[in-house]
């Protein structure tokens, strides 16, 4: 799949240049937009193959996210995954259709204009791609059996029982005992850059203020409890891995996330 894509990428590279010969270059524009237009071909055949067989590859549970979606992302009957997967297929067909009608039917018309229409084209099928994938293998980063966090699967019960950031490489030995009240949002902040800030930022990408809502800290904490189990009907088990940590490190990072709430601060400050 990366090679079909980086075929397609070196093409439309091969295009951009190409399109600005003119003059007494336009045979050697003709033989390069041509020959360019050639790498690109095979990668149209090889990426609808590849995709085939990569949806086929994947596990049940989470090709499923194409079709019924992220109760949280996106309602309707189409879902983010599927509209990114369909905008995938309509911009790679739209590349497909510029690069054979013009560049190589008329390779001598070929000009910056189209060059640049496909190079923007191709990005925005590459990114919705991209998307799509992100979003299919989620809360992996390899299918069962390392979590996007950088969990293993098969370490839960053990960062449960011995505590997440005593295994921490961020942790010195010496911080790794018992918590004085005052490092305990350090804690917390650890515990978040951990296990959810391959996901989120405190207020930018998939924010944390924006998305804990008017939550008190009551609702973070079962919003947390519910994450720690991670049960099999738990509406986030498709996309959020499961919490790990001992019960003292799961407080801490609910501290620190009411530090983010609107509602959890308000509260607090106003007790
Ligand atoms: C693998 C990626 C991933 C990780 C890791 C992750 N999340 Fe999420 N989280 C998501 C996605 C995707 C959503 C849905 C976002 C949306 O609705 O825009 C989400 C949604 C949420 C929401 C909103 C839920 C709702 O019901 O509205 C909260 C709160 C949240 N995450 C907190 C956390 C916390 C706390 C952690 C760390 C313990 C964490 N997440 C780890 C991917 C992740």
């Amino acid at each position: 799949m990366r090679t079909a894509v980086c075929l397609a990428m070196a093409a439309i590279w091969g295009l951009v240049s190409a399109s600005r010969l003119n003059g007494d270059e336009l045979p050697l524009k003709r033989q390069i937009v041509r020959w360019s237009a050639w790498w690109l071909f095979p990668a149209f055949v090889l990426m609808p193959l590849c995709f085939v067989w990569y949806l086929s590859m994947i596990p049940p549970e989470r090709s499923g996210l194409l079709e019924l979606g992220i109760t949280t992302i996106g309602r309707g009957t189409f879902t983010q995954v599927t509209r990114a997967a369909l905008v995938s297929v309509m911009t790679s067909g739209t590349v497909l259709a510029i690069v054979y009608f013009i560049a190589y039917q008329r390779p001598e018309d070929f000009h910056p204009g189209h060059a640049l229409a496909v190079l923007a084209v191709a990005l925005a099928a590459t990114g919705s791609t991209e998307y799509s994938r992100e979003m299919l293998r989620k809360p992996f980063v390899v299918a069962d059996h390392m979590y996007s966090s950088g969990v293993r699967k098969s370490d839960v019960d053990r960062l449960n029982r011995e505590g997440y950031l005593t295994h921490s490489p961020w942790l010195a030995p010496e911080e790794k005992g018992a918590v004085d009240p005052s490092a305990r949002l350090d804690r917390g902040r650890l515990m978040f850059l951990g296990q959810c800030a391959s996901c989120h930022t405190p207020d930018g990408y998939r924010s944390m203020k924006v998305l804990l809502g008017d939550r008190d800290r009551k609702g973070i904490d079962n919003l947390l409890d519910t994450l720690h189990r991670h049960a099999d009907d738990s509406p986030y088990r498709k996309f959020m891995p499961p919490l790990t940590g001992s019960s003292e490190e799961r407080a801490a990072l609910a501290d620190y996330l009411s530090t983010l709430a609107p509602q959890a601060r308000t509260r607090a400050t106003a007790r």
